[in-house]
């Protein structure tokens, strides 16, 4: 599969570096082709969520913060979001996060168990518009069987986009696995707990029309 990101340089902050430089050790697990023990990096056995693609990680630290008693496991790439997502965790003193700095494809298909999570969460990945670049999106046949194989039964994956053609493709692929179900009829209500991410605003700048997706695991 091909890589669904392009490491971009970004601005890394003095205090997004310092953040990256003293939290590392405690909240990023290293890329390891081995499947983890959540009850071991998390310290107690609470279940699960995996996010994709955290961005600066705004979203997440702030759902993480309303559920104490769950864990969140987000997986980003671009190491300036990491460095931005520690300050947040450091800020609001949040014990419930773990970071992996890798694709998550590879953190999916080899560090996950088999029906582990409680969830996963892709907010805004990369619309990737051009027709020739749509291979490179993340939420397609073959990685959407191996986010379903990550899920308890019950559990549920929730994507939200802004790009209507991802959407539908999206929820074509989703639709398309025997393992998942929809929970809505199309496309989901808009889940009112989310906290509206950086490229939310940026797609609600453009008019563009928000799309969420909302399966769970049979
Ligand atoms: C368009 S941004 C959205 C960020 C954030 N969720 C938001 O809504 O503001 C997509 C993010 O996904 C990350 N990403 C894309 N493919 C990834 C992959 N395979 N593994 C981990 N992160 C990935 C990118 O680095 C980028 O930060």
């Amino acid at each position: 599969m091909l890589k669904s990101y392009v490491i971009r340089k970004g601005h890394f902050t003095n205090a997004q570096k310092k953040s990256y430089d003293t939290l590392y050790e405690k909240f990023v697990i290293p890329f390891l082709p081995e499947e983890l023990d959540f009850s071991k990096i998390f310290g107690n056995t609470r279940g699960v969520t995996m996010e994709i693609g955290f961005g600066s990680g705004f979203a997440t630290s702030e759902i993480a913060q309303a559920n104490t008693e769950k864990n969140y496991l987000g997986i980003e790439v671009h190491r300036p979001g990491i460095g931005r997502l520690l300050w947040e965790i450091e800020k609001r003193s949040l014990e419930n996060i773990r970071i992996i700095e890798h694709d998550a494809v590879e953190v999916a298909e080899k560090m996950i168990p088999a029906r582990s999570l409680d969830a996963v969460h892709v907010f805004f990945p990369d619309p990737w518009h051009k027709k020739r670049h749509h291979k490179r999106r993340l939420i397609q046949s073959p990685f959407v069987l191996v986010l379903a194989e990550c899920l308890k039964p019950g559990g549920y994956l929730y994507m939200v986009t802004d790009w209507e053609d991802y959407a539908v493709c999206a929820l074509k692929a989703l639709s398309g696995c025997a393992s998942l179900k929809n929970a809505y009829e199309y496309f989901a209500d808009a889940q009112g707990w989310r906290p509206k991410t950086k490229f939310e605003q940026k797609g609600l700048a453009k008019n563009h029309k928000i799309r969420e997706l909302f399966f769970f695991r049979v």
